[in-house]
C-alpha cells in the first residue's frame, strides 16, 4: 500500500486565504442582494499598466512567426530580464549583485516555499508570529516541524519571532540557534517594517550564528520613508547569508500573471558547497522557467514609461492605505502598517477575537478582512486590511466600518 507524506496530517485547517474565500462564497451565494467589497486576500485590482500590455502584445506576435517563436526559457530566466533586474533593483541602491545570481520564477509564493528543497530536514527555522503562512505550512509539509499545539497552534521545533504591540512589531533575537530566519519587510502581514540599520543587526546575528535568512522582499515598492532597506543586500556581508525573494504581483500587478525571482548569491556557502549551485540544480531540474511573454512583460516594468507607471499604481494603493488608516483612527480604532506598505493591522474593538470580528465585518458591513489569528497566535485580536481594492470600493468599506 503507498503512503502519503504524513507531514500533511500536522497542518492546520486549509490554506488561510482559500478559508476564508470558502466562507465568503457561502455568505455570498446566502446573501445574493449583499455587496460585498473585499479587502482580504492581497490581491492587486488595477489593469497591468500600458508600458506592460505593449510589451506582452509584441511577445505574443512574436510567439506568431517560425523566425522569433520561443520555446523553453534560458534556466534562470532571459538575460534581457535579469539585466534589467541586476540594474533596477541592485545596482542602483548599491547592491552588486550579477544576472548569474538571478533566478526568474512564476513568483515568490512558489519560490518561498521551493526553497526548501535546498535545505537538509534537521534545520530548524524561525518565524515571525504572525507570519505569510506559506513559509510555515511549507516547512510542515517538508516535515522540519513537530506537531501543533492544540492549545497554542504553535508547532514543535519552530523558533517563533511574536511581533506585537509591545515591541512596535520588530522581531526580538530568539534565545535558541535557528538555522533558517525567515524575514519579510515591509512585513505581511502587520504592514509595518524595519529600519535597513535594525535589518544590518539581523545579518550580522546571521553571520554569527551561521544562519541563513530568507529575506522576502515582495512590498518593497511601497516603502516611502528613508533609512528602510529596499533590498537585504544594502546590508553588509548580506551576500554571505542571505537568499532575497522578489516578486511582480504587488509592485506591477502581476498576481494573475505570474512572475518573481530569487537572488542566490554565490558567496552564500554551506561549508564548500554553494547555495547558487543548489538553487540552479533545483530549478533546471523541477523548474520549466516563466514564459517569455511574461518575462517581456516583466522586463517592459523597468522601461522608463513602465517605471512611472507602475509607481502610479503603487501610489493609488498607498492612497487607499492612507484613507483606511485615517478613516479607522479617526473612528477610534488601534491601527498600525499602512505607511511603507499596502497592509493595515488594526486591534479587533472590544476584545473580540480576530475570526469573531471577520464574522461581525461580512454579517453586519459586508465587508471582508483577514483575522490576524490565520496569521499565527500573535496575531489574535487583530485584523488586516489590505489596500489593494479600488478607492471607491475602499473609502466605502471604511465608511461601512466606521457606522457599526
Ligand atoms: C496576502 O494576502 O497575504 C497575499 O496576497 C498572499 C500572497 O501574496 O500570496
Amino acid at each position: 500500500m503507498f503512503q502519503i507524506n504524513e507531514n500533511y496530517l500536522k497542518l492546520q485547517g486549509s490554506y488561510l486565504f482559500s478559508t476564508i474565500a470558502s466562507k465568503v462564497a457561502a455568505y455570498s451565494a446566502a446573501n445574493p442582494q449583499k455587496d460585498i467589497l473585499r479587502l482580504g486576500i492581497g490581491d492587486v485590482t488595477l489593469p497591468l499598466a500600458p508600458a506592460v500590455i505593449d510589451a506582452m502584445k509584441n511577445a505574443v506576435e512574436e510567439m506568431a512567426h517560425p523566425e522569433t517563436f520561443r520555446g523553453y526559457a534560458p534556466d534562470g530566466g532571459y538575460e534581457f530580464l535579469r539585466r534589467a533586474i541586476c540594474e533596477h533593483d541592485y545596482r542602483s541602491r548599491g547592491a552588486d549583485i550579477g544576472t548569474d545570481e538571478i533566478f526568474v520564477s512564476d513568483g515568490a509564493k512558489s519560490d518561498s516555499g521551493n526553497i526548501g528543497d535546498i535545505f537538509g530536514m534537521q534545520n530548524r527555522i524561525a518565524v515571525c508570529d504572525p507570519v505569510y503562512p506559506v513559509y510555515l505550512d511549507t516547512n510542515v509539509m517538508g516535515g522540519r516541524t513537530g506537531l501543533a499545539d492544540p492549545l497554542t497552534g504553535r508547532y514543535e521545533g519552530v523558533i517563533y519571532l511574536p511581533c506585537t504591540e509591545e515591541n512596535g512589531f520588530v522581531p526580538q533575537f530568539p534565545s535558541e540557534r535557528p538555522d533558517i530566519i525567515y524575514l519579510c519587510f515591509p512585513n505581511n502581514p502587520t504592514g509595518m517594517t524595519i529600519s535597513k540599520s535594525e535589518l544590518q543587526k539581523w545579518v550580522d546575528y546571521a553571520l554569527n550564528s551561521g544562519s541563513v535568512i530568507i529575506y522576502d522582499a515582495a512590498y518593497e515598492a511601497y516603502i516611502r520613508e528613508d533609512g528602510i532597506a529596499h533590498t537585504i543586500y544594502e546590508c553588509e556581508g548580506a551576500k554571505k547569508c542571505a537568499i532575497e525573494l522578489r516578486s511582480f504581483s504587488k509592485n506591477a500587478g502581476f498576481t494573475g500573471t505570474r512572475l518573481g525571482f530569487t537572488v542566490v548569491p554565490k558567496q552564500l556557502m554551506c561549508g564548500d558547497v554553494s547555495l547558487n549551485d543548489l538553487w540552479a540544480r533545483r530549478q533546471s531540474t523541477k523548474f520549466n522557467g516563466a514564459p517569455y511573454i511574461v518575462q517581456r512583460a516583466g522586463e517592459a516594468v523597468y522601461s522608463e514609461e513602465g517605471r512611472r507607471q507602475t509607481r502610479e499604481q503603487v501610489d493609488y494603493y498607498m492612497r487607499n492605505a492612507a484613507c483606511i488608516l485615517d478613516g479607522l483612527k479617526a473612528a477610534g480604532y488601534t491601527v498600525y502598517g499602512g505607511v511603507n506598505a499596502p497592509y493595515i493591522w488594526l486591534k479587533t474593538p472590544g476584545q473580540m477575537t480576530s475570526w469573531e470580528f471577520f464574522d461581525h465585518l461580512l454579517e453586519r458591513a459586508a465587508v471582508v478582512g483577514t483575522p490576524g489569528s490565520g496569521f499565527g497566535p500573535a496575531g489574535e485580536h487583530f485584523f488586516r486590511l489590505t489596500a489593494f481594492g479600488s478607492y471607491e470600493n475602499t473609502k466605502a468599506a471604511v465608511e461601512r466600518i466606521c457606522s457599526l
